[in-house]
């Protein structure tokens, strides 16, 4: 089979927690880079990558690397891949664009020209030209510059991975589901003790706990994924691993998975959104205030993103909240490994308990902190 870079992406912070995954998932030639990893394999590895991967964001198959100062650079570099391998006439495509660093500095520019490299390539082969989708394409490429270096990938995954398709509604800040994983992934959790969000909203992390020790893979709740769309795409591989991940599937939870909020409302949609990833009949969810929280024996995890209070004026407003916190871990989680994810330093202070690790990462461009609190 050919062998294949590819590279799979994630928010900063995550990368080391992703090229594990990789790893354990079989992949080959992983190395971490700043904003993912890097995987070798055939196509089989990046199915599998995407049918299995919690922490990514999308999977990028590289076609293409060159020096590109100039807008002629980029048009005869994207036109040189040569595109009748991969597209139709009567396909649709979309260009994303991210750069730094280079003297390009318009990503619109550079997704545009791209583009017209493409269709222009196709017209000349085929006599007629793909249109654009930028919604829902056929086609999805992916065109990074990083300091005059542009890289062109096809993007495997389509849709970003975080979108499993189970949460489909709107509560306050809710995570992305792969950061939700992630913050499992970097607690260690193993799914062989109790796991605990006591301020779960929609239920993410509680969710994501779920499908883990269950080995759901969370591909599999996916409407679809790009490469199905992809010339040459081999159904009858992505079956194999379909049935090989439903045979692995537990029937039951190892140990308990639970989660409450104070809010009714975060409550229903919680376990509304468990239902729809297939996880409602094993997890609870339920109303409580964090300070009745009355967890089963220890050991276990928790893991829970309070509110964090961006604007001014709600920073003050929430240090009693914090220091609540502190006071239930203390007094009503014994044996327990708390990990708290908050984008506040100042308010995470007002716990008043000393952090054993402190893990930074990002929710989209805020700093935050995985602090490490154990209970004994
Ligand atoms: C940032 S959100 C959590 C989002 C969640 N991780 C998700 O992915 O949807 C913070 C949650 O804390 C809840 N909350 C606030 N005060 C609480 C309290 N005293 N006890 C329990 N939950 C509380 C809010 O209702 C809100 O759902």
């Amino acid at each position: 089979m050919t062998q294949q870079q590819f590279f799979a992406t994630t928010a900063k912070g995550v990368e080391e927690v992703l090229a594990a995954e990789l790893t354990r998932l079989g992949a080959e030639g992983v190395v971490v880079e700043s904003g993912g990893a890097r995987f070798s394999g055939g196509l089989e590895a990046a199915y599998r990558a995407n049918l299995w991967l919690r922490t990514a964001s999308r999977v990028l198959m590289p076609l293409a690397e060159f020096a590109c100062e100039t807008p002629e650079q980029l048009y005869q570099g994207v036109r040189a891949i040569g595109w009748t391998g991969h597209l139709t006439p009567a396909m649709t495509l979309a260009v994303d664009c991210n750069l730094r660093d280079s003297a390009l500095t318009h990503s619109g520019f550079v997704a545009l020209k791209a583009k017209d490299a493409i269709v222009d390539d196709l017209r000349d082969a085929l006599g007629s030209r793909p249109n654009v989708d930028s919604k829902d394409p056929d086609l999805r490429i992916n065109v990074r510059l990083f300091r005059n270096r542009c890289t062109v990938s096809l993007d495997c995954s389509g849709a970003p991975l975080d979108r499993r398709g189970y949460r489909l509604d709107r509560h306050e800040a809710p995570l992305k589901e792969n950061l939700a994983a992630a913050l499992i992934e970097l607690s260690g959790w193993d799914g062989a003790t109790p796991l605990i969000d006591p301020m779960c909203g929609t239920g993410t992390i509680a969710i994501e706990g779920a499908l883990k020790a269950l080995r759901i893979p969370p591909g599999l709740l996916r409407a679809g994924f790009g490469f199905q769309r992809w010339l040459g795409f081999d159904r009858e591989l992505w079956s194999r691993l379909v049935e090989e991940a439903r045979q692995g599937m537990l029937a039951a939870l190892p140990a308990p998975v639970l989660g409450s909020d104070l809010s009714h409302s975060a409550v229903a949609m919680a376990n509304e959104n468990a239902r729809r990833a297939g996880v409602g009949d094993f997890i609870s969810l339920g109303r409580s205030p964090i300070a009745e929280l009355s967890p089963p024996p220890g050991p276990g995890t928790l893991i829970f993103n309070p509110p964090y209070g961006m604007r001014l004026g709600e920073e003050e407003a929430l240090k009693p909240l914090y220091k609540e916190i502190g006071d239930t871990l203390k007094q009503r989680c014994k044996g327990y490994t708390a990990y708290l994810f908050t984008g506040n330093p100042a308010l995470a202070k007002c716990v008043g308990l000393k952090a054993s690790r402190r893990i930074v990462l990002y929710n989209g461009p805020i700093e935050c902190r995985l602090l490490k609190y154990e209970m004994y």
